[in-house]
Formats: structure tokens, C-alpha cells, sequence
């Protein structure tokens, strides 16, 4: 039998590291994730064109940087130069793309526990999987908090729980499917993770009942928060922190944790 376990991370995660207080994905947003009181992030992670495991949403730099192209087909040397921050506010401007190896470091400094959402780059889902579950066990070896993996690609979390059991993950969804629970007992995900627009009171108390945790997104109305919170729900992921975090406040986690298993390591 699984010893209960409650969630592990800070019950409401800033969304792509800072929400809409900073450029998202980079370590201003970490920054400013902290500064708002906010115990926890969610963010990105995808390979450069190196290989290299690095903070961004998109396949294509256009929207949140001033490069051109596909993150998949530039190396590392071209994403430091690009500048991350400006398009957001001239405030940011020099703000970089992050490596994980600095975000980590930096979680870790500001105590910021951590949703890492697997974000692979189209037929890139064993890949980026294999590097961020061994790079994440690595950087986090030590840390009070293990970082949380998540991803909408099943393959991923596959590759993910064979490599760094341990690592709790999440399934991602959008719209909850109706064989969500065979979906994450098939990829041994501890926590299902669902847009809250499409959540219902049942399902969240069928998941946890099922000994799963649930986090939701992107709440950005207290209220709404506090209805989902109310429902049993673990964790919301949310573009304002310091104005939902106070919905928390009464609410406790009690869901069971399955146990990770896998025959590789890292
Ligand atoms: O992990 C929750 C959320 O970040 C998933 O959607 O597109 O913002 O990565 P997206
Ligand atoms: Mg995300």
C-alpha cells in the first residue's frame, strides 16, 4: 500500500515562471514569481538546436523573442544573443533565454518549487524527454522539493518515468478525455493536470480518489480559484500569483502519492 503523501509543491504555481508580471519563461519571472509571495512555478522546457534544454514556450522564436525561427534548429550560441525580454516591457529588455541549469539554480536560491512542463518540439518527445528527466534528476539531486514533470505527450512521461522514476509526474490535458484515468495509470502519472475552463467537481474528486493529485490551469479569478481549491483540487497554475495565492489559505491536500517504477536510470 502507498503511504499518503500530500502535494509536494507550493499549491499555486506562477504560470511560465512569472505569469503576466514578467516576460515568461526567464528568470525575471522567477524573480518576480518570488516577489509576489508565490512558493512555486510552472514553466517550459524544450531542446535548442544543440541539444541543450532551455526555457520557452513556442516552437518559433518570433513571439517571445527577438529571433526568427525554430528553437529546434538554433544553437546555443544564437539563442544567447536573442533578446527575451523587450517584447514583453522595454523594462526587461537584455532578459535572456534560459537554460534549465539556470533555472534550476535560481529555483533552488529563491526556494521556488517546480512544475516542469516537458514542451518537446514536434518529433523531438523521446528526446527532450530522455535529456530533461536526466538533467532535472541531476539539478535538483539534493533540493528540499523535486521538481514535478507534466507533459500533454504521453511519450515523454513514458521515457520520463522509465529514466528518473522518482520524479513525479503529471498528465497533461486540456479538455479532461474519458479514459484519463487509464491514460495516467498507463504513464504512472501521480497528478493529472487539466484546463480548468473544462474541470468538473466530479472528476476532481474521481481523481483523488483515485489517489491522484490535481492541478489545474490558468486561474486567474480568486474566486474561481477558491470554487477549485473547494473541490479538492491540489494546485492551481495561475498568470497572478500574489492576487490568487490568498484563496489557498484554507485549504489542505491529502491525496496519496503512487510510487514511481522504471528499470533504467539517468
Ligand atoms: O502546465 C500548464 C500550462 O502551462 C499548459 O499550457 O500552453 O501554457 O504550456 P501552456
Ligand atoms: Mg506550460
Amino acid at each position: 500500500m502507498t503511504p499518503p503523501r500530500s502535494w509536494p509543491l507550493a499549491r499555486v504555481l506562477a504560470h511560465r515562471c512569472g505569469g503576466l508580471l514578467a516576460p515568461e519563461n526567464t528568470l525575471a519571472g522567477l524573480a518576480a514569481a518570488a516577489e509576489a509571495g508565490c512558493g512555486g512555478v510552472e514553466f517550459d522546457v524544450m531542446l535548442s538546436g544543440s541539444g541543450s534544454p532551455v526555457l520557452i514556450h513556442d516552437e518559433t522564436l518570433e513571439r517571445t523573442t527577438d529571433g526568427h525561427g525554430h528553437v529546434a534548429l538554433t544553437r546555443d550560441e544564437n539563442l544567447r544573443a536573442l533578446d527575451a525580454g523587450t517584447w514583453f516591457d522595454a523594462r526587461f529588455a537584455g532578459e535572456r533565454v534560459p537554460t534549465l541549469e539556470e533555472a534550476a539554480a535560481r529555483c533552488i536560491s529563491l526556494g521556488l518549487s517546480v512544475n516542469l512542463e516537458i514542451k518537446p518540439a514536434a518529433g523531438q518527445d523521446e528526446e527532450t524527454a530522455r535529456v530533461v528527466a536526466c538533467r532535472a534528476d541531476h539539478l535538483w539531486a539534493g533540493a528540499a522539493v523535486a521538481p514535478l514533470l507534466s507533459s500533454f505527450s504521453e511519450l515523454a512521461l513514458e521515457v520520463a518515468a522509465q529514466l528518473a522514476p522518482h520524479l513525479p509526474r503529471g498528465l497533461l490535458v486540456d479538455r479532461v478525455p474519458p479514459d484519463w484515468l487509464q491514460r495516467c495509470r498507463r504513464v504512472g502519472a501521480a497528478a493529472l493536470h487539466a484546463d480548468a475552463r473544462y474541470l468538473d467537481r466530479p472528476t476532481v474528486i474521481e481523481a483523488r480518489e483515485a489517489g491522484l493529485w490535481v492541478a489545474t490551469y490558468t486561474v486567474n479569478d480568486p474566486a474561481r480559484a477558491q470554487t477549485l481549491f473547494d473541490w479538492g483540487v491540489d494546485c492551481v497554475i495561475t498568470d497572478w500569483p500574489g492576487v490568487v495565492r490568498p484563496a489557498v489559505t484554507q485549504h489542505r491536500s491529502s491525496a496519496r502519492y503512487p510510487a514511481g517504477s522504471g528499470a533504467q536510470s539517468c
